[in-house]
C-alpha cells in the first residue's frame, strides 16, 4: 500500500475559491483504494461553514518552532467520502473572511502551514511515501523536506511532487522577511534555489526541490517554458523540463451530473437533452428577469473576474455583442472594474444581460445546465474546469485555444461534422466576437448540427478515470 499525502490551501467541500479546490477535493477519492492510502491536509479557516467545522474532531495539538517563534498547531480530523482529511488549526493565521488576504500575511500563513503539515505527520502517525503539494502555498514543503526534516529517519525517504495549478501566483516576498519567518538558512536564498529576481519565491523553491513537477494540461506544460506564459520562470521550467509533465484535470462526475444534480430545475441526460434541457433555461430566464424566450441564444459565464479569463476582450465587445440576438448571464466575483462593467451592461441591456456578482454553487450549476453556450476567452488557462462542466451539461463551450482549453475543447468542423465547441487562436476581441457569431449562426440556422455538437460534447469523458491513472503511474515511478 502506497501512502500519499495531499497538502493544499483549499479543497471542496470545505473551502473553495477556484478550480484548485475542485481538484483537491475530487481527485483523492479516485485512486485505486487497494493500492493507495491517500489523505489530505488543509488549513482550518475560520471562514469555513459551521456545518463543516462542527463535524471536525479535535485530535491533538503541539507547539512548533517557526524561526524564533513558537506557534500553536492544532490538528482536527474528519473523514469525507472515504478520505481522511486533517485540518491545521491556528486562529491567528487562519482568521479572516477569506482564505487569502494580503500577500505579506499569506506568505507567513503558508510558511507556517507548510511546516505544520509536515510536523503533524509523526504526531498523527502517517508516514507518506509521497507528499503531493499544490501551488505556491505549499511550495516550501519540498524545501523543508530537503532541509531540517531530512535529518530525521521519519522524513528521509519521503518524496515530493508539486502540481502547478497557476504559475501566475508564486508567493513572492523579500528575502530578509522570508528568512526570518521560515528560519531557513541563507544557503537557500540564491538564484539557483529560492531567490528569483532579488526576492524569495515559494513556488520556485517547490519547483527546484520537488522530485517531480506536474501541471494541469499538456499544452500549459509546454506554454510555461516560453516567456509569454512563463511568468518569468520559463528558464527554470525549461531547466526542469525532464521532471515536468502535464496531466489534464478531470471533474467530479457524481457532483456534476445533469441526470442527478439536485441543484437544477430539471434533470436530463445525453438522450433526452433535446426535450428536457430547455426547462432549465426557462426557469433561469424567469428567475433572473431575462426575456422569456426559448429560442434566444443564451451564453453563460461562471468565473473569477480577473484578467486571466479574458474579460478585457469581453468588455471591449460588450456593446457589439449585445446588438446580436443573444442573452448573457454572468456569475462571478473579482476585480471591481469587471464587476462594475457587468453591472453596467445589465442595467443598460435589461432583460438581455444578467449580472450576478456573487459566489453561488447552486447558481453555477443552474447556469451550466441552462445555457446554450459557455464563453471562456482566457488569456491563459492552466486547465480550466468550467468548460468541462459545460461539456458535461450539454452547454457548448466557446474558448480561446490556450492551455487546457485547447486540450479539452475540439473545434467544430462543419465539413466533417466533428468537434465539441468553438475556438479561436489569437487574443483578439474581434476574433472572439466572430467566433461567438459563428456559434450563433450554427445555433439559429443549423439546429441539427448544433445538437450533434452537444451529443459529442456529452459523450466525452472528463471524469478523473484517465488522469487519476496517470498520477498513479507517476507515484509508481517515484516510489517503485
Ligand atoms: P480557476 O480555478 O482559474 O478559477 P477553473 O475553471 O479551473 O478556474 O475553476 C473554477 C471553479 O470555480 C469552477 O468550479 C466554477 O464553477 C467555480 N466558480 C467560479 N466562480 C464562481 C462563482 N461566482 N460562483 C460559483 N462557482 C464559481
Ligand atoms: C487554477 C487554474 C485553472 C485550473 C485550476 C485547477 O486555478 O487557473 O485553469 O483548472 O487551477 O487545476
Amino acid at each position: 500500500m502506497k501512502k500519499i499525502l495531499f497538502v493544499a490551501s483549499e479543497g471542496v467541500p470545505f473551502i473553495k475559491t477556484g478550480g484548485l479546490a475542485d481538484v483537491v477535493g475530487s481527485l483523492p477519492k479516485c485512486f485505486d483504494k487497494e493500492a493507495y492510502d491517500v489523505r489530505v491536509i488543509l488549513p482550518k479557516y475560520m471562514c469555513m461553514k459551521e456545518e463543516w467545522k462542527n463535524k471536525m474532531k479535535y485530535l491533538t495539538h503541539f507547539y512548533m518552532d517557526l524561526a524564533w517563534r513558537s506557534q500553536y498547531v492544532g490538528i482536527l480530523e474528519m473523514e469525507y467520502e472515504g478520505i481522511p482529511f486533517y485540518f491545521i488549526d491556528n486562529e491567528y493565521y487562519f482568521a479572516g473572511p477569506k482564505p487569502y488576504g494580503n500577500i505579506y500575511q499569506d506568505i507567513e500563513k503558508f510558511a507556517f502551514f507548510s511546516k505544520a503539515a509536515l510536523s503533524a505527520l509523526p504526531v498523527i502517525g502517517f508516514q507518506p511515501d509521497i507528499v503531493h503539494c499544490h501551488d505556491w502555498q505549499t511550495g516550501l514543503i519540498p524545501v523543508f523536506l530537503k532541509d531540517k526534516f531530512h535529518e530525521g529517519e521519519f522524513f528521509r525517504d519521503m518524496k515530493s511532487i508539486i502540481t502547478i495549478h497557476n504559475l501566475k501566483f508564486q508567493g513572492i516576498w523579500d528575502m530578509k522577511t522570508v528568512k526570518d519567518i521560515t528560519g531557513l538558512p541563507s544557503y537557500y536564498f540564491t538564484p539557483d534555489k529560492l531567490e528569483a529576481y532579488g526576492d524569495a519565491n515559494f513556488l520556485k523553491g517547490g519547483i527546484v526541490y520537488a522530485d517531480a513537477i506536474t501541471t494541469v494540461s499538456n499544452t500549459y506544460a509546454e506554454e510555461i517554458k516560453t516567456p509569454f506564459y512563463g511568468e518569468r520562470l520559463d528558464g527554470l521550467m525549461r531547466a526542469r523540463s525532464n521532471s515536468l509533465r502535464g496531466i489534464v484535470n478531470g471533474i467530479d462526475y457524481e457532483e456534476y451530473n445533469p441526470e442527478t444534480d439536485p441543484l437544477i430545475e430539471k434533470n436530463y441526460n445525453a438522450r433526452n437533452f433535446r426535450k428536457e434541457k430547455i426547462k432549465n433555461k426557462r426557469a433561469l430566464q424567469k428567475e433572473l428577469g431575462l426575456e422569456q424566450d426559448d429560442r434566444k441564444f443564451l451564453i453563460g459565464i461562471v468565473s473569477r473576474l480577473t484578467d486571466q479569463k479574458g474579460f478585457d476582450l469581453i468588455a471591449y465587445m460588450m456593446d457589439e455583442l449585445c446588438q446580436q440576438d443573444v442573452q448573457l448571464v454572468v456569475l462571478g466575483t473579482g476585480e471591481e472594474r469587471y464587476e462594475n462593467m457587468f453591472r453596467h451592461f445589465a442595467w443598460k441591456y435589461q432583460g438581455k444581460v444578467s449580472a450576478n456578482i456573487f459566489y453561488s454553487e447552486a447558481m453555477s450549476h443552474k447556469i451550466y445546465a441552462s445555457c446554450d453556450a459557455f464563453l471562456m476567452p482566457s488569456l491563459f488557462e492552466p486547465c480550466g474546469l468550467s468548460q468541462l462542466m459545460s461539456l458535461r451539461y450539454g452547454t457548448v463551450p466557446i474558448v480561446r485555444e490556450t492551455g487546457g482549453l485547447k486540450d479539452t475543447v475540439q473545434p467544430y468542423n462543419e465539413y466533417e461534422s466533428t468537434g465539441t465547441g468553438f475556438s479561436f487562436a489569437n487574443y483578439n476581441a474581434h476574433e472572439m466576437l466572430n467566433t461567438v457569431k459563428y456559434a450563433m449562426h450554427v445555433y439559429y440556422n443549423k439546429k441539427r448540427e448544433w445538437n450533434k455538437l452537444i451529443d459529442r460534447g456529452m459523450a466525452m469523458d472528463f471524469s478523473w478515470n484517465t488522469s487519476a491513472r496517470k498520477y498513479e503511474e507517476l507515484y509508481q515511478w517515484l516510489c517503485p
